[in-house]
């Protein structure tokens, strides 16, 4: 396995050619397309006999496509006798599946680690979890990179005074802190509720003082946006002066350009471990790149050098 060779997908070939870009190495050639039927069928144009694989694919709209997509070049990579095959899956949709928390309910989370491991990815790279335990879904190793540093190197270069980190769900709470204490700032914590399945969600209490605060928001992902819209209307009427947000995936689904113009932010900060179509940038967002993390995971996974050591 002295050769890496990267591949990339349907879901976001930008990434897989900003992070060949920064490992200088060439994007692997492969013929994918749909037959009129919708099937979809996919060649590897080039020898990967025991070469070391890496296949980046974020689960992108449309997620059953490209989920589809990415099993079916793992069966070829597979059986074209690649040595070891890495998944490289930035944005792990269905994360939110992660539980059996109503009745008669999959744990989809789940049963994609099964379904990608039996097409036959060796290991996972992935970039912040929904639920850092959806490693345990796997039984090969999970690699799972933060955007954490990224995002607070960028909010610490801009120097704003009077700041508190704002988890925007408990469940963010602890990388709300981390940030938190990156920033040298004080932390507060929304409690929010889903309304049924409806995606809708209400920001129910704020716990902490934002008070004549610069309040940054923190998530994995914004969605539809409607869990920031409600963040930022309870901040604000909590006395935050201005509230910036930062999350790593930008979904963007549905109503998400509409509320995420609509709510008074003034900055919106993600990564690009999705694609962002140009129908999706407003003018108050930011998109940073997260190829070199990225690319130099790749570079230590190949080496067999420590990807945790790019935390210490
Ligand atoms: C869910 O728990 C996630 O951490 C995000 O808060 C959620 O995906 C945001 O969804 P939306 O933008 O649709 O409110």
């Amino acid at each position: 396995m002295d050769e890496l060779k990267i591949f990339s997908g349907n879901a976001h070939p930008a990434l897989a050619r900003a992070t060949c870009e920064y490992l200088n190495v060439p994007l692997g050639s492969a013929r994918i397309f749909k037959f009129s039927n919708e099937n979809i069928f996919v060649q590897i144009l080039e020898n990967v006999r025991e070469r070391d694989v890496f296949i980046i694919q974020p689960l992108a709209s449309p997620v059953n496509e490209n989920l589809v997509e990415l099993l079916i070049m793992l069966d070829a990579f597979k059986r074209a006798s690649a040595g070891r095959i890495t998944a490289v899956v930035p944005y792990y949709a269905y994360g939110r599946t992660d539980k059996k928390d109503q009745p008669r309910v999959p744990i989809t989370a789940r049963l994609i680690a099964d379904l990608l491991t039996v097409a036959g990815a060796n290991r996972l790279l992935t970039v912040d979890l929904h639920a850092g335990q959806i490693q345990g879904f796997f039984n090969i190793p999970v690699d799972e990179l933060t955007a954490l540093y990224l995002l607070v190197n960028y909010f610490r270069n801009k120097q704003l005074q009077d700041l508190v980190v704002v988890a925007t769900d408990i469940g963010i709470t602890k990388r709300a802190r981390d940030m938190a204490e990156r920033l040298k700032a004080p932390l507060a914590i929304i409690a929010k509720r889903r309304i049924d399945n409806s995606g809708k969600s209400e920001a129910i209490t704020l716990i902490g003082d934002v008070k004549g605060m610069r309040a940054l928001t923190i998530d994995d992902e914004i969605d539809t946006g409607g869990s920031l819209n409600n963040a930022v209307s309870l901040l604000i009427d909590n006395g935050a002066v201005e509230v910036s947000a930062c999350c790593t995936h930008a979904v963007f689904s549905g109503p998400a350009i509409k509320n995420l113009a609509a709510n008074t932010a003034t900055e919106i900060v993600v990564t690009d471990t999705l694609p962002l179509g140009p129908e999706k940038r407003l003018p108050k967002i930011t998109s940073l790149s997260l190829a070199p993390l990225i690319g130099e995971a790749i570079r230590r996974i190949h080496k067999g050098t420590s990807v945790g050591a790019l935390f210490e």
